[in-house]
């Protein structure tokens, strides 16, 4: 085995030509599937969710089966994560048995903690403050639409969440300008502004973070885990939502994205979300073929 494994807890991971890498070989794969290119056969995946998913979990299942190996589904609720065994502990067992891990926590540090512990690769499928498998589908879903994203002004209007933290890593990785308004009390963590230099620009107002834009990108008001603070964040969010208004604002032939689940009527309108500009479908399907083509990178050497 691997002594050293690649991992992939952030997209920091990667170099900016790996990055593009993986877009192009996700596009590559998704136009030509090969159901007799197997590179993955006997290998195992195991997928451990501290909280729901659709996306998540049935792209990287499909992956794993299309590339002739399979991934199996782990809820602390059934495993001895669930009763306290140490993350160093299961880091190393678990890892002594499958190839990959895929782990969607609360905690970061879960994800880096077993990162640390285990022999094999291990991916972040989502945590408190990153979703780099997500900003893989997105950069890919721009790039089949538009072309490279360098150069190109992209708006995040909302929450300073794990989405937010991971498009302005992308932001300096793929050499685009993140344009970010979102309330005062919910900017993104200083750690992820303070990293990206002039990659950045804040606005007070969404339509201002709009102008210009090539693609304009929001995300629930209330992540999982916060939905006690539904209602307050329903108040400090209202003037910043993604409506018509917005995208008028922004670039005449700009983009609308969301990673989904969406509440229409809240952070998007139907009318945006469900109109011309948006692909979110798009979005949602790469996430099947970008993360193949990461798993490819990670556990073969193409
Ligand atoms: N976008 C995303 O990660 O979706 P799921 O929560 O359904 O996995
Ligand atoms: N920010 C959202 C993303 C869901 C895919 C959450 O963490 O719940």
């Amino acid at each position: 085995m691997n002594m050293t494994p690649r991992h992939f807890t952030s997209l920091l991971d990667l170099s900016s030509e790996e990055f593009r890498h993986i877009i192009h070989r996700a596009i590559e794969l998704k136009n030509n599937r090969d159901p007799n290119y197997q590179p993955l056969k006997g290998r195992v995946l195991a997928m451990i969710f501290e909280k729901s998913s659709t996306r998540t979990r049935i792209s990287f299942e499909a992956g794993m089966v299309h590339f002739g190996g399979s991934a199996l589904f782990l809820s602390p609720r059934d495993t001895q994560l669930g009763r306290g065994e140490s993350m160093h502990d299961s880091a190393k067992v678990i890892s002594s048995m499958v190839d990959c891990i895929m782990l969607r926590t609360d905690k970061h540090e879960t994800v880096t903690t077993f990162a640390q512990y285990s022999s094999v690769p291990v991916i972040n499928g989502l945590t408190d403050k990153q979703h780099p498998c997500q900003l893989l589908a997105d950069m890919q879903t721009y790039f089949e639409f538009r072309g490279d994203i360098r150069g190109k002004i992209v708006a995040w209007i909302g929450d300073g969440n794990n989405m937010c933290h991971s498009y302005l890593q992308a932001a300096k990785l793929l050499d685009f300008t993140l344009h970010i308004a979102s309330p005062e009390k919910y900017q993104p963590l200083p750690e992820f502004v303070n990293a990206v230099g002039n990659h950045v620009k804040f606005f007070d107002n969404a339509l201002e973070a709009a102008k210009n834009a090539d693609l304009c990108v929001t995300d629930v008001w209330a992540s999982m885990g916060q939905e006690e603070e539904q209602k307050q964040r329903e108040f400090a969010f209202k003037d910043y939502q993604i409506n018509a208004e917005i995208m008028a604002a922004a670039n005449q032939n700009a983009l609308f994205m969301h990673c989904l689940p969406a509440h229409r009527g809240e952070e998007v309108t139907a009318e945006v979300i469900d109109g011309s500009q948006s692909v979110i479908y798009a979005e949602a399907e790469n996430r099947l073929h970008v993360q193949k083509a990461l798993l490819e990178f990670l556990l073969t050497n193409p």
